[in-house]
């Protein structure tokens, strides 16, 4: 049992008006909020550690170095990755996708075959695109089903000899299906494939054991888990990681370094080019610490009920349609009523000081698929309440109303 109340004054913003109205948060999967524990790192970085990490002598350098590297290790544990190494801290989710992408441009040929699936954010989309336009490999997709789950047998007659990669997320971010990650990355890795596992939107409900899974990468952003935006990680293979080359050249990521010939340095530091977000990394170490101190079995159960609650109520209303109605779904719901467009009923809400996604939310082909220009998407979080549900309901049949 969560004990909201207490949880919900952990969270500042929580308690502030929107429109002369209390807030209601319910864009949790495109942002999460940030709790005061996490603030307060943030805070306590630049108030008495801020200096650049893994370069001085003297004690504030050290004491941050420190303090990041310490991130490091929470990360690796809450993912229970092999190696420390074997986790690299990057700007987030998408910049993730893109060493990978980048690395692989110089490992594919033409001929090779790449598979995604129709459920993806744009993210997980386009730098393949971009990747097969470099190389000539080829991209095939998974397809999807009314109810917004993967077709796996399609998925199984589209993997030969020929895949190479397989990315997947673990959950969409528009429908909230939970994808069958196993059996996808057990399948790919009969045909020698390897797996990207796009986790945006799973780690802030589930808590993947990468060792378990056996996936080849996993790939996170901090501000999907109360944690601070522009930082996220790469969990990777450490002999997948060391087989490519660098994403980016510059400071912290060489050996040595002459006109001639630059070595690079060892995993995970030839992946982390330039002065990152040090305050951002120590505090995606201090959001794991502040979801685990909850519990993420007690943190999906709440999340559960409150689904179950608002799918049920907002069925009541007339003209709903609730796209994605997979058996595994994370705490999401996208919808529509009628013929009302999103936007419209989504700047009602806004309104009403309820926050919710309106569009097509990165993920267009899932919109093609059901050939709408977007849904209103309300995704909720440990910190939501029923309440916070009723008032969601009572303003979507007044926004109705209000747009007949
Ligand atoms: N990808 C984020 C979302 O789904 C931004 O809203």
């Amino acid at each position: 049992m969560l004990d909201v109340k207490k949880i919900r004054a952990d969270f500042p913003i929580l308690s502030r008006k929107v429109n002369g109205q209390d807030l209601v948060y319910f864009d949790n999967a495109a942002t999460s909020q940030t709790p005061q524990q996490v603030i307060d790192v943030i805070v306590d970085y630049y108030s008495r550690l801020n200096a650049n990490i893994h370069r001085g002598v003297h004690k504030l350098s050290q004491e941050a170095t420190d303090a990041y590297e310490e991130a490091r290790i929470k990360i690796q544990k809450h993912f229970n990755a092999a190696q420390f190494y074997e986790i690299i801290l990057t700007s987030g989710t998408t910049e993730s996708i893109n060493l990978i992408a980048s690395g692989y441009s110089t490992i594919l040929q033409a001929g090779d075959q790449l598979i995604i699936s129709a459920l993806e954010h744009h993210s997980n989309i386009v730098p393949w695109q971009m990747l097969c336009e470099k190389t000539g490999a080829e991209l095939k997709v998974i397809p999807m089903t009314l109810k917004g789950t993967l077709d796996m047998q399609a998925y199984e007659s589209l993997l030969s000899p020929k895949t190479k990669l397989v990315f997947v997320n673990h959950v969409s971010n528009a429908l909230g299906t939970v994808n069958p990650i196993e059996e996808i990355i057990t399948k790919a890795h009969a045909y020698g494939a390897k797996v990207l596992i796009d986790g945006a939107q799973a780690c802030p409900h589930i808590k993947p054991d990468v060792q378990a899974l056996d996936v080849d990468f996993y790939v996170t952003s901090a501000h999907k888990l109360c944690g601070p935006t522009g930082v996220g990680m790469l969990y990777g293979k450490s002999e997948l990681l060391k087989a490519l080359p660098p994403y980016q050249g510059g400071g912290e990521m060489i050996a040595t370094v002459t006109f001639e010939k630059t070595t690079y340095a060892d995993l995970p530091h030839k992946f982390e080019a330039g002065t990152p977000n040090i305050a951002g990394g120590i505090a995606f170490g201090a959001a794991l610490d502040y979801m685990n101190g909850i519990g993420m079995e007690a943190i999906a159960s709440y999340e559960a009920e409150l689904l179950a609650y608002a799918t049920a109520e907002l069925k009541k209303i007339e003209g709903i349609i609730i796209f994605g109605e997979a058996e595994e779904k994370t705490a999401v719901i996208s919808f529509n009523v009628g013929v009302q467009h999103p936007y419209d009923l989504g700047s009602i809400l806004d309104q009403m000081g309820i926050a919710v996604r309106t569009g097509h939310h990165c993920a267009q082909p899932i919109m093609d698929f059901f050939e709408i220009p977007g849904t209103v998407r309300a995704s909720f979080s440990f910190y939501n309440t029923f309440e916070e549900i009723d008032r969601l309901i009572a303003g979507v049949r007044k926004a109705v109303k209000m747009l007949q």
